[in-house]
């Protein structure tokens, strides 16, 4: 070997070593009262917009460590002894900041606060905390992704099981059984006939129970005293929306039992600049992706909307009162965001799929949905707001109301008047189209005949009724239709 080709081995070597020794964190103070006075975009009510805890009442806050966790079995596939030998071992935190150097060590630790279940549980008597039709591993490992599938020890001789991890609602199960991590949630599995009857027959303690979260989640006294809102939380109504409750689409605190939105996909999310189907946060840096972790894992619920503050619990969703994430967890955790790819697309480029790209552009479709990223990145009025003088300022808003229902945008706690123009990248991965994932498909979506009365949409199981706004493309001929679709998919 040449002195140089050894020279340019040693020199390769050394860069990187010292470009993997020299990544530079660069951790912003998360919960920054300068930062917070303009992360979000203020509510419908504006009077009504969320106040937070202040910086002093937040880092007074312990920060919650992140334990090693452990698989569950299904029934019958426990290897001997295991109980016993997870009931020998000590707690281990698994997130420790001093020992990240690469930015990659980062992105994997960022993986870890992706997972963590904050709210913890013993292991329910009898089996399964959350039956799925999801098939375990050939070792018989039930899927870690799903609630409640994995045990953490805080304690030596104490196990828990837990829910609520972003991964519990942002992991997709693929055509081909692999899990996606980051993409659409499936969490809603079809409740069965016997959940439907448990629910019906609920005690009356129970159901007064079920009034009294369903306030502290969705309650909005500016739209609806809380007596009549806890009226209409009647066995019957539950029971409806157990039925109606379908995959890729859930009742996140803030939204609204009845019109609840579609899990978006994370992947591509540090292109997007207004984050909820609201557009609430105003994504300007990896520290605003961070603050909306804080505020979706339980700040919004102790947060003062005017006089109205949902919950006094010190922090709901933990189950260590009084805790929060440490700010290099959440740095760490917009990394990893920031890192997620989307899987190699199986939809082919062909002459359909190029023709359905001249029917974008004729039918106008780029002027919202913008290449490359799909989206223009800009909010677009509800039916019935009117934008306040300011906001065309400070935001970058379409003058066109697309028309689709308003609850969710005027109705509710994450109500800003606005519906952001979604990126149609990743469609192919999707399901549960509009906001509210009123349609399962592409197909129903872009079907004319979900604007008429008695239309049952495949999205919302036992519901009808007309699918309404976005008329884009429901004009055109079957084949240009498919031609859309097949080129949708190839995005
Ligand atoms: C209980 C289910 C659930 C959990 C847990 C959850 N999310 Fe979400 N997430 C949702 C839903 C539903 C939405 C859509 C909300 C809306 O549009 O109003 C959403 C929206 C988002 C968005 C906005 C994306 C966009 O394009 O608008 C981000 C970012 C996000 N979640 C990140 C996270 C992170 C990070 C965690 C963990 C700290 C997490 N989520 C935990 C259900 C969940
Ligand atoms: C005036 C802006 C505008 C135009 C033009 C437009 N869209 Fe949209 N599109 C939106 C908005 C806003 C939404 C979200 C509406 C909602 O969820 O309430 C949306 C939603 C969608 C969705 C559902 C995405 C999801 O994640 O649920 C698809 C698919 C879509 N548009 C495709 C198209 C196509 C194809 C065209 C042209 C035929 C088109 N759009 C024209 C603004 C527009």
């Amino acid at each position: 070997m040449s002195r140089t080709s050894v020279a340019a081995i040693v020199f390769a070597a050394f860069t990187t070593l010292s470009t993997a020794q020299t990544f530079q964190p660069e951790i912003p103070r998360i919960w920054d009262e300068k930062e917070l006075e303009r992360f979000e975009v203020p509510l419908a009510q504006r009077d009504r917009s969320p106040r937070y805890m202040t910086p002093e009442e937040y880092y007074k806050l312990k920060v919650r460590p992140i334990y090693r966790t452990y698989p569950v079995y299904a029934t019958g596939r426990e290897p001997a002894g295991y109980i016993e030998s997870l009931k020998q071992k000590e707690p281990e935190i698994i997130f420790d900041a001093s020992k990240l150097k690469t930015k990659e060590d980062w992105i994997q630790a960022g993986k870890l606060v992706f997972e963590s279940e904050p709210l913890l549980f013993p292991p329910p008597a009898n089996g399964v905390f959350f039956p799925t039709p999801l098939p375990p591993s050939k070792e018989g490992i039930l899927p870690e992704f799903i609630p409640g599938n994995r045990y953490i020890i805080r304690k030596k001789g104490v196990l828990e099981v837990g829910i609520n991890s972003c991964a519990g609602c942002h992991t997709r199960v693929m055509p081909d059984g692999s899990y996606l991590q980051g993409a659409q949630g499936v969490v809603d599995f079809p409740n069965s006939a016997e959940d439907l009857r448990r629910a019906a027959e609920m005690k009356p303690e129970t159901l007064q129970r079920r009034q009294n979260s369903q306030w502290i989640l969705y309650g909005a006294p500016w739209i609806e005293s809380k007596e009549q809102f806890q009226a209409a939380v009647t066995r019957d109504a539950i029971v409806r929306r157990l039925a109606a409750e379908r995959s890729g689409v859930i009742a996140r605190q803030g939204t609204s039992a009845t019109h609840p939105p579609h899990i978006p996909s994370l992947i591509g999310i540090q292109d997007r600049k207004y984050l909820d189907s609201t557009g609430l946060v105003r994504h300007r840096s990896i520290g605003d992706l961070a603050r909306y972790a804080v505020t979706n894992q339980g700040l919004d619920t102790l947060a003062h909307y005017g006089d109205f503050q949902p919950s006094t619990e010190e922090t709901p969703f933990s189950s260590e009162k009084g805790t929060r994430y440490s700010d290099e967890q959440l740095y760490a955790l917009g990394l990893y965001l920031y890192s997620l790819k989307p899987p190699p697309n199986p939809n082919p480029v062909d002459d359909r799929a190029r023709r359905g790209q001249r029917i974008f552009q004729q039918q106008g479709c780029a002027t919202c949905h913008t290449p490359p990223l799909y989206t223009n990145n800009k909010l677009t009025p509800a039916l019935g707001f009117r934008v306040p003088e300011d906001l065309r300022q400070t935001d970058d808003i379409l003058n066109i109301s697309v028309g689709t229902d308003p609850t969710l945008a005027l109705k509710t706690r994450r109500g800003t008047g606005f519906y952001k123009v979604p990126s149609l990248r990743g469609v192919w991965f999707r399901n549960a189209f509009g906001h509210g994932g009123w349609v399962d498909t592409l197909e129903e979506w872009f079907d004319a005949a979900r604007l008429k009365e008695g239309f049952v949409p495949k999205g919302i199981r036992g519901v009808t009724g007309p699918v309404r706004g976005h008329e884009f493309g429901l004009k055109l001929s079957p084949a240009d239709r498919e031609a859309l679709i097949a080129f949708l998919r190839t995005l």
